[in-house]
């Protein structure tokens, strides 16, 4: 008789600890992996003494879930997830339900929820994150998908899931690659996050001259104010780790960073929907532009800079206003990454719940903070908010920290340090609070040379200027009257 409440395929890492921590939680696992004597040794060691079944052959795998079938996918993303998902049709019946837990591209998501629903099959897409340590003890869930699937794998996915503030850190996202999106998305915000913290590191650093123990003790205050979260307390414990020579392990790392591309993804999205996710973009072109090591090099010694000089204002202050910097670009980033969603959820047609995604990431993932706690609290306030910028809480907190904000980047221009997160929010953020954009001067110089057309301002119509036309103006008198055809991004 088939005993097995969930199978699981792929037993790296991230596989085996989630097995064990849905094993903790009371349900039966049966593991399978493609090379089966990793099914032993799993069996032999980690899972020993526990109720994990294993199966050898996919059919065995089937052959030992209870009805509907629940499989999850935790192999390489691409390839590898479809040649899984056609092994397994075979031995699945109509409502069985493929679940895949990598770190796909969503709309690899969207046809296979397709194509599986059209044999009668329940894809589910889900973005699991936390690492390892979130797989063992509860990470953050994002399924999405055929919605029927949602009531047959809730329990074991709320309960294998962190739990914040009593509730657990997982929630049904939305249909087809909706999962995976809000899990890119997440990179995305990761990304961001990580770039902002290693600013604040560097204008420390080559800044105020501070050391790396220096520098974690101002992040272990700020990891008990508005910036508390996993990413900032990881970073206070990196930097006071040191080698065996005493010296800080970081120093000796070498600064070319890697990426494995859900960042670019996001910022390809954010393209491709229009949606200006200006930290997230520039948080990966940070990442290519670290990865100039060489250039760099050569550059260095070429290429002059501003002529080094000692800090001379109050340190303390500006170490408050770096604080108020982090916190109101990062309000930005999450800003922009909610935007993304809200844009991509019109176009795709599907229902997010915003507030429930704050909720989802408030524990169990790499961006787990408190700060979500109010960005969850703001969406439910008003289910339709169309920009945290407009919320009460965040329009004060910004408002607040806008002189330290701009006291932080203009410094770190005068000083020639780097800031392309910090800048490109204070950017961002001047650009969305301006009634009026220089984008008037822009549309005049496409018609100049191209006729392109421009609308005309509300207020300032004439008989040649109509409300609602596209207008052509011969500017120089030498070119026609005939306008090109035009798009609005
Ligand atoms: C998570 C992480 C994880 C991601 C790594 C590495 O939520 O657990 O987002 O899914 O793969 O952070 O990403 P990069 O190699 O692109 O930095």
């Amino acid at each position: 008789m088939a005993t097995g409440d969930i199978g699981l395929i792929g037993l790296a890492v991230m596989g085996q600890n989630l097995i064990l921590n849905m094993n903790d939680k009371g349900f039966n696992v049966v593991a399978f992996n493609r090379t089966t004597s990793k099914v032993d040794a799993f069996l032999e060691n980690e899972a020993k003494g526990t109720n994990v079944q294993g199966a050898w052959s996919i059919e065995e795998l089937c052959s030992k879930l209870k009805r509907p079938r629940k499989v999850i996918l935790l192999v390489k993303a691409g390839d590898a997830v479809d040649a899984f998902i056609e092994q397994l049709v075979p031995h699945m019946e109509p409502g069985d339900i493929i679940i895949d837990g990598g770190n796909s591209h969503f709309p690899d998501s969207n046809r296979r929820t397709k194509e599986l629903s059209a044999k009668g099959l329940l894809f589910v897409g889900s973005g699991v994150s936390g690492g390892e340590e979130g797989a063992r003890h509860g990470p953050s869930l994002m399924p999405g998908g055929n919605p029927e699937a949602w009531p047959h794998i809730k329990e074991i996915f709320q309960k294998a899931s962190a739990q914040a503030y009593g509730e657990p850190c997982c929630d049904w996202v939305g249909p087809e690659g909706a999962g995976h999106y809000v899990k890119m998305v997440h990179n995305g915000i990761e990304y961001g996050d990580m770039q902002l913290i290693s600013e604040a590191y560097d204008i420390l650093k080559r800044g105020l001259d501070l050391s790396e123990s220096e520098i974690a003790d101002i992040f272990l205050t700020w990891n008990k104010g508005v910036l508390d979260s996993f990413l900032i307390d990881i970073t206070a414990n990196i930097l006071k780790f040191n080698d065996d020579d005493g010296q800080p392990l970081v120093t000796k790392i070498l600064d070319q960073a890697g990426q494995k591309g859900t960042g670019k993804w996001t910022a390809i999205a954010a393209l491709d929907a229009g949606s200006p996710v200006t930290l997230i973009g520039e948080a990966v072109f940070a990442r290519c532009l670290s990865a100039l090591k060489e250039e760099r090099i050569r550059a260095s010694k070429a290429i002059a800079g501003p002529a080094k000089e000692a800090f001379k204002g109050d340190k303390k202050q500006f170490i408050d206003d770096l604080e108020q910097a982090l916190y109101a670009s990062k309000l930005i980033s999450y800003t922009q990454g909610f935007m993304l969603m809200r844009e991509t959820a019109k176009e795709m047609n599907w229902e997010l719940n915003y507030a429930g995604i704050a909720k989802m990431w408030r524990g169990g993932c790499i961006i787990k903070s408190v700060f979500l706690s109010d960005i969850s609290k703001a969406f439910l306030k008003k289910l339709d908010l169309e920009s945290l910028l407009f919320d009460d809480f965040f329009n004060k907190a910004i408002e607040n920290a806008q002189p330290g904000w701009r006291r932080v980047v203009a410094q770190a221009v005068l000083w020639g340090i780097p800031t392309p997160a910090f800048s490109t929010a204070l950017a961002f953020f001047d650009g969305y609070r301006s009634e009026i954009l220089p984008a008037n001067l822009l549309q005049a110089q496409r018609d100049y040379f191209g006729a392109h057309t421009f609308r005309v301002l509300p207020g300032k119509e004439n008989d040649k200027l109509q409300p609602g036309k596209d207008i052509h103006i011969n500017w120089t008198g030498r070119g026609g009257n005939v306008s090109a055809s035009t798009y609005i991004a």
